[in-house]
């Protein structure tokens, strides 16, 4: 048995994710945990919500809520979120927990040591009436470039324009409002990246089997320009892990907090003692999925994420790591996302465009969702959603293929056999060719599941269902059974069986319906189908079913016209 740690780069908690998140990072890992297990491997699943950093403390100040109460709130209303999705994590964690402050602190310190660390004095506006620094972000005023009178520090949301916080014509506190304002010197930690390129490069090229996306992301950093630039690791925040080196103080960091992407991918170490402690395991059993000299020489370690992630896992996340001189568990396999679009723009959490998980779920039970997401994820380019689109594949893939054969089969016994596996009818040649077209297919679905060739999996697998219609519908039991009740008897029970192999297949991207298909079934084996000779005869003539409710409802026009209305404009 195969050990196998997943995780999904960690959604911010600033509010609710939309679709185009969900595709490029915690539905296609689920997808990936799911067969994994199938296949009866090891797997440790690990997600969590993001939650330090200026997007946080603004979410929460727009709330009018302390930050604390609004992470606890809004990483409840996530996980239930997850949950209803049939995101399988194995513990879904916050990086806001006591074992990611720790963990934080003491990479820092172990950085330190090595000398990986240096101070720098930087030049920062300084709010007199908050009594605070103020990130760029926090600091508005009026856009030099189009006079928009709300323009950020960092960037003017009217013109686009990229500005400096000095930039801006009469500044102010975005906190207060106040407008006495200084610039005043303060320090900065600073992570020396530069010192771990050679390591970086040569770590890089020995994974030769990285998607073009991933590795390409990584080169640019690494060599364009003056290539991999020193990090700075810390903010002037008050939410945040503090800045200190291990369990000591950090001379002049006093009231610093560490920077939301250093301690963010920390969390997916810290997310797997938080699991040992929410299932009272012991250290020893997280860290034989973490550390190489406690077990996890043999884990094989996956990461998902959309392709704006890419450079902190290739780079400064393995800095933190290589740096620390320690043997924690590194990426072995990193499997990036373009964008899905929506409707003929982008999908945006700021201005609230596209459809969102939650209003997802109010219209259509995950399944159908996952269907069409998986097959549709942005690898090779960008994807696009359209409500037509959607309409089509559910439709034709759900209920037209896998919904109809699922149907027919067990009606059809049921009104000539009874709700019980007929019994007689030996499989013949026609069966036999079925069964040697399933092995050559299933065989082509492990090796794209394996390879988190996504797309390419949910073709292979709707090929699957394909193969098991075309086979019924030319052997046609309802026109045998009159002359030959007998071999028809043989072909429902073949049928009935590919229902339960279909179940087994199909459960990493439709769970819920491969439930309620091996539910119908009154079976429980969900055993994976290495031998699909032996799969097919897994249940015996007498065995009893029921006839399940439509597994899936076709999309009407009329829903799919009411649906673009609704979801064309921006969410509040
Ligand atoms: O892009 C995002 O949603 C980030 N919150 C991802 C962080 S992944 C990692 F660093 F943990
Ligand atoms: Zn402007």
């Amino acid at each position: 048995m195969a050990r196998i740690l997943i995780t999904s780069a960690i959604p911010y908690i600033n509010g609710i994710k939309h679709l185009g998140n969900l595709v490029g990072s915690q539905l296609p890992a689920d997808l990936y945990a799911r067969y994994q297990r199938g296949r009866g491997n090891e797997v440790m699943f690990l997600c969590a919500t993001d939650e330090h950093g200026t997007p946080a403390e603004l979410a929460a100040a727009k709330a009018d809520q302390p930050v604390a109460e609004f992470c606890a709130e809004m990483h409840a209303v996530q996980a239930d979120i997850a949950r209803r999705f049939g995101l399988s994590f194995d513990h879904f964690g916050r990086s806001s927990s006591p074992q990611n402050h720790k963990l934080t602190q003491h990479f820092a310190g172990k950085l330190a040591e090595a000398g990986l660390i240096r101070e720098v004095s930087e030049k920062q506006v300084y709010s007199n009436a908050d009594g605070r620094f103020l990130p760029d972000r926090y600091i508005e005023g009026t856009c030099p470039n189009c006079g928009y009178d709300k323009a950020r520090g960092d960037q003017c949301e009217n013109c686009t324009k990229q500005l400096d916080p000095t930039d801006l014509i009469e500044p102010r506190s975005a906190i207060s409002g106040s407008t006495d304002l200084e610039v005043r010197e303060t320090k900065h930690l600073y992570l020396c990246q530069s010192q771990l390129k050679d390591q970086l490069d040569a770590w890089i090229d020995s994974k030769s089997d990285w998607p073009i996306l991933t590795t390409s992301i990584a080169k640019k950093w690494l060599h364009d320009g003056d290539g991999l630039q020193d990090r700075g690791i810390t903010r002037d925040l008050d939410w945040g892990v503090p800045v200190k080196k291990g369990d000591q103080e950090w001379p002049g960091m006093e009231g610093k907090v560490f920077y939301v992407w250093f301690d963010a991918p920390i969390e997916y170490i810290a997310c797997a003692g938080e699991w040992a402690e929410a299932n009272g395991k012991t250290d020893a059993d997280w860290e034989r999925w973490w550390r190489t000299d406690k077990g996890a020489d043999d884990v094989r370690y996956v990461q998902f994420m959309g392709k704006d992630n890419v450079p902190f896992h290739t780079l400064s996340f393995p800095a933190t790591i290589l740096g620390s001189g320690e043997p924690w568990k590194m990426v072995d396999h990193l499997k990036s996302f373009n964008y899905l679009n929506y409707d003929g723009g982008q999908f945006s959490t700021s201005q609230g465009r596209g459809v969102f998980m939650d209003q997802a779920l109010e219209i259509l039970p995950a399944d159908y969702w996952r269907w069409w997401l998986l097959s549709h994820a942005p690898e090779s380019s960008d994807s696009e959603f359209t409500w037509e689109n959607f309409q089509q594949s559910v439709n034709k893939d759900l209920a037209d293929v896998l919904g109809n054969f699922v149907s027919r089969i067990t009606k059809f016994c049921r009104s000539k056999f009874g709700e019980v596996v007929p019994e007689g009818g030996a499989y013949g040649e026609q069966e036999q060719a079925l069964i040697t077209e399933l092995t050559t297919r299933i065989r082509a679905y492990e090796g794209h599941m394996e390879a988190m060739e996504v797309r390419k999996s949910a073709q292979e697998l709707r090929a699957i269902w394909v193969a098991g219609n075309e086979y019924l519908q030319s052997a046609a039991p309802w026109s045998v059974f009159k002359e030959d009740p007998d071999r028809a008897a043989g072909q429902v029970r073949l049928g009935l069986n590919l229902i339960r192999l279909y179940a087994v297949l199909s459960a990493p991207f439709i769970p819920d319906a491969s439930a309620r298909m091996l539910d119908a079934l009154n079976c429980d084996d969900d055993s994976w189908p290495h031998d699909v000779e032996a799969a097919v005869s897994v249940l015996q003539p007498g065995h009893a079913f029921t006839v399940p409710d439509v597994l899936f409802a076709k999309i009407t026009d009329e829903q799919r016209e009411e649906w673009q209305t609704r979801f064309s404009g921006t969410r509040d």
